[in-house]
């Protein structure tokens, strides 16, 4: 699924770091899938020349860095390094650690980047790199520095030597070598590889000779990639959305922070919960509000962490999420609103003859009243965020889907406590109340009370 571009890297990366790299990939980052190209004698030597050619590519198309603003937080300064408020450590490791763990070690990134391109690729790690597994946190530049000071605060790095009588040789490399059968540049490929009839020899041999490029396949994966060959590349096609989720959420690690941490919610159902518009949005870190609030009114953090974007996955993502659970890509549109219903609903929300939902639930401009323990989600926005089933099941029992939910259960055996509305009908109020939410931004403000 592509690969990092070649335009411009020798100012994003630094010489001896890509050296190692090429050299042998998976002894620098255990989840490497780039296979290792060089081998033999002559394997060092190589690296260091298309190391020294990638280097001398300093110039790439202008990239116009987002402008993000910082996380407002009331209250005292935070104790905790952002990395860990961010939950950065759900996927790396800082030290060098075992390679055993499926975390990325950072500690080498003082080596790899020059400090100004280690900023910028915080605030914009796709920017080469489409299909890159590293989220985007949509940080402010501040952030972005504070998390690049935090990364690289032990290390010292000498200036990187390149020898420049190694360019012309590198150069002819990178285009006899394969590297652009992956990696994209303003060069002529001239790699002439086995043919692709060949599932047996090569790179897929149980011993691939020195010159095939090496990629660590395990037994099974060999298999795997052979049984693919046989049956035909059609099936690259056939890929259903429903195990494109399973399978990149586990890649890109989502459950490192779903289910982990108090306040997340569980990925298990979140392709039941939310709408596949909204959640593929939402995903791609297109949707410019935050659901839950960073702090309490009264200043302590709440759900700081945020969601970092998957932009490139994000649509088939959650498309696959909604497949799991049955649900296709496309919302079906709903009837006309009913005026009347919503007009009930608006009363169910409101404090004086209602449920009081807004004692924890802000509606559109109107901000919860007395939010003490846990806040809701602003219920202008429910309409776009929910499938219309799961907000039937969550008014039936909230309790049934998030047994540590702090909304209270309403409704007992299909009646309301609230008898006046609707003959106390259950199901005849959750469908008010739908209506009204339907309204999104144009709700008009519910009842709250009397002012104190
Ligand atoms: C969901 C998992 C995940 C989270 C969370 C995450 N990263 Fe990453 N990050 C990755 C992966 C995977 C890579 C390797 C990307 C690649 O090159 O394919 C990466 C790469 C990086 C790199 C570049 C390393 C290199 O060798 O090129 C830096 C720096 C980095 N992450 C910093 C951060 C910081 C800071 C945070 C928190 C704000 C963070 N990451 C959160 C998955 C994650
Ligand atoms: C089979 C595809 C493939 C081939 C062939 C390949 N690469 Fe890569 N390369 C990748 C991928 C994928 C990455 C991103 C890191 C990862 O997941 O391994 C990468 C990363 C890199 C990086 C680091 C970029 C960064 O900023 O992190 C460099 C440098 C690089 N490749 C150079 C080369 C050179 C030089 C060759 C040929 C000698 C080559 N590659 C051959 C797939 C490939
Ligand atoms: C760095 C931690 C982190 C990682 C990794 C992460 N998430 Fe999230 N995700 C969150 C947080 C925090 C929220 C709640 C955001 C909020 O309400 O402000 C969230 C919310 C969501 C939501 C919206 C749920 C709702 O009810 O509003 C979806 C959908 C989602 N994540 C999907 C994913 C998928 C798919 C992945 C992996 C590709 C993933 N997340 C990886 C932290 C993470
Ligand atoms: C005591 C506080 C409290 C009260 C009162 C309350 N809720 Fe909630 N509500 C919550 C919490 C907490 C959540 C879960 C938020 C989350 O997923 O992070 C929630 C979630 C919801 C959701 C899903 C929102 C979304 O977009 O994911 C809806 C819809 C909802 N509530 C409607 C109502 C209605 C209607 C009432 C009144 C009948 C009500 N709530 C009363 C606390 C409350």
């Amino acid at each position: 699924m592509g690969s990092p571009a070649f335009d411009g890297i020798g100012a994003r990366r630094n010489y001896e770091w890509m050296a190692k790299w090429i050299l042998d990939p998976k002894a620098e980052r255990a989840s490497a899938r780039m296979p290792q190209v060089f081998r033999g004698a002559k394997a060092k030597e190589n690296s260091e020349a298309v190391a020294a050619y990638l280097a001398s590519l300093k110039t790439s198309s202008e990239v116009k860095l987002p402008e993000y603003k910082d996380a407002v937080r009331e209250g005292e300064a935070p104790t905790t390094p952002l990395f860990e408020r961010l939950h950065c450590n759900a996927c790396h490791v800082t030290s060098g650690g075992t390679v055993e763990t499926n975390k990325v070690s950072l500690h080498h990134v003082a080596a790899k980047f020059p400090p100004e391109k280690l900023i910028e690729f915080l605030r914009q790690p796709n920017a080469h790199y489409t299909w890159i597994r590293m989220p985007d946190f949509r940080l402010s530049a501040k952030e972005a520095k504070e998390l690049a000071e935090f990364l690289t605060k032990d290390s010292a790095v000498a200036p990187p030597k390149v020898d420049d009588a190694l360019i012309e040789k590198g150069k002819t490399l990178v285009q006899n070598s394969g590297c652009l059968n992956c990696h994209s540049a303003k060069l002529d490929n001239k790699f002439t590889g086995p043919q692709a009839d060949k599932w047996e020899q090569g790179c897929l041999a149980e011993m691939p000779p020195e010159k095939a490029p090496q990629f660590n396949f395990t037994a099974a994966e060999r298999a795997d990639l052979q049984a693919f060959g046989r049956s035909g590349r059609e099936s690259l096609f056939r890929d259903s959305s429903a195990e494109f989720a399973e399978r990149q959420t586990r890649v890109l690690n989502c459950n490192g922070c779903h289910g982990q941490v108090e306040g997340f919610p569980a990925l298990e159902i979140l392709g039941g919960k939310l709408k596949p518009e909204s959640s593929a949005r939402f995903i791609a870190g297109e949707i410019s509000y935050k659901p839950r609030p960073v702090a309490h009114p009264r200043g302590e953090p709440w759900l700081e962490a945020r969601m970092p974007g998957f932009k490139a996955r994000a649509q088939l993502l959650a498309e696959g999420l909604a497949a799991l659970h049955g649900y296709g890509p496309k919302t079906p549109p709903e009837p006309a609103i009913d005026n009347e219903l919503a007009k009930h609903g608006q009363k169910l929300i409101g404090k004086d003859g209602g449920f009081s939902c807004v004692s924890c639930h802000g509606v559109a401009g109107l901000a919860a009243t007395e939010v003490f323990e846990s806040e809701g989600i602003n219920l202008a926005y429910s309409y776009e965020r929910l499938l219309r089933d799961y907000y039937y099941r969550w008014m039936r029992n909230p309790l049934a889907i998030d047994p540590q939910t702090k909304m209270p259960v309403y409704f007992e055996d299909g009646k309301s406590p609230l008898t006046e509305v609707l003959d106390g009908d259950a199901e005849k109020q959750i469908t008010a109340m739908w209506h009204y939410l339907r309204l999104g931004q144009k709700m008009p403000a519910p009842n709250v009370g009397e002012a104190p």
